[in-house]
């Protein structure tokens, strides 16, 4: 009976919890890590072993790179070994629209590799916005006034097995916060009201669809930055005054409750591979069991910690003072389960907590 007792005590829990940590403003702030983030994530490692000790994924609205790239450079940026499933971007939930558009022409805009992402999801046709405006002659007015040239990696003609002149667009994709804003409005309403080839006339408005939302972010520069919401307003409200019908769009990413729970089930599948399952094989089964707690630890009030409240049981918001919010007290209209200085200061309280 001891050594039963004594087993079961000493016998390894499966942790109860997990982690989701916001990206910009929590983690990094452009490409250098924030504080110490890169020692908060150690510690949810084993140290002996290196194997993943604690769930916890990366649950960002950034994106404009496949998840598989996005995983090697955090591991890189960071110093621990990230899986792409521990990889969720914004423009994550479009492959979800596969079926719809897997072998229609559809554009992409935003920085990055817009196009190589869609790719990767599966989408056949996906043509960057930069390259797809380079085969319609003068589209942009503005273009031989833009004597710069961007470090956007694949903006060139591609050879391209059908004809983009003439076929029409079924969707536009906006994965990542867009370059040429003037240029990619532009070229985005034409497709819109012309039921997608422009310079038609057509009453159907083919689909549009936005990564996130978010109005503002943290960047490198002291104070927010623009996001993808500021874009999505700029489009919307030219759009609308251009054109008798209002613009319809999707758009996904925090603080949208599917992408918390999303969320929520990819981190059931990283609990049944932690290291203390793998290598001791004290638990019965393979199986994940629900969580007591998730914890998001953001730096949005407005986005991370509204997303969190709304997803509500597991969902335990954190709010660190790296990022957008820098408040003394709680935030008034969106406040979090617990405010902190740093994710180092988080990830010390839910240790705490929880052991
Ligand atoms: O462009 C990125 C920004 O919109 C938000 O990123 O990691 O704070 O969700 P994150
Ligand atoms: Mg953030």
């Amino acid at each position: 009976t001891y050594r039963l007792v004594a087993h079961l005590h000493s016998a390894p829990k499966r942790p109860s919890f997990g982690i989701a940590f916001d990206i910009d403003g929590v983690i990094l702030r452009g490409r250098s890590p924030i504080g110490e983030s890169p020692k908060a994530l150690k510690r949810l490692y084993d140290d002996d072993s290196g194997s993943l000790k604690i769930p916890y994924l990366f649950l960002t609205n950034g994106g404009g790179i496949p998840e598989s790239r996005r995983a090697s450079e955090l591991s890189q940026l960071l110093g621990v070994d990230i899986d792409p499933i521990q990889v969720v971007q914004g423009h994550s939930p479009f492959k979800n629209l596969l079926t719809r558009f897997e072998n229609e022409l559809v554009v992409a805009t935003g920085k990055g590799e817009p196009a190589a992402v869609m790719s990767e999801y599966g989408f056949k046709k996906a043509v960057s916005l930069d390259e797809y405006a380079s085969y319609f002659d003068s589209i942009d007015p503005l273009a031989p006034y833009k004597t710069w040239t961007t470090k956007q990696p694949c903006n060139k003609q591609r050879n391209l097995s059908f004809d983009v002149t003439s076929e029409s667009v079924k969707a536009a994709f906006v994965v990542s916060d867009p370059v040429d804003w003037s240029r990619d409005i532009q070229v985005l309403c034409d497709i819109l009201r012309s039921g997608g080839l422009p310079g038609e006339k057509s009453e159907h408005q083919p689909d549009m669809y936005f990564a996130a939302d978010d109005l503002e972010y943290q960047a490198v520069f002291p104070s927010e930055r623009l996001g993808m919401g500021a874009f999505r307003i700029a489009l919307e409200s030219i759009f609308n005054s251009i054109h008798h019908k209002p613009l319809k769009y999707t758009s996904f990413g925090k603080p949208n409750p599917f992408v918390f729970k999303n969320a929520e089930s990819i981190l059931m599948q990283l609990q049944s591979l932690t290291s203390d399952a793998d290598l001791n094989g004290d638990y019965k089964d393979k199986k994940s069991h629900h969580f007591e707690t998730l914890y998001m630890i953001g730096d949005n009030p407005s986005v991370d910690i509204k997303g969190a409240r709304q997803a509500g049981h597991p969902w335990f918001s954190i709010l660190t003072r790296t990022g957008v919010f820098r408040g003394k007290e709680n935030h008034s209209d969106y406040p979090a389960d617990q405010v902190v200085d740093t994710v180092e200061e988080a990830v010390e309280f839910i240790l705490q907590r929880e052991f």
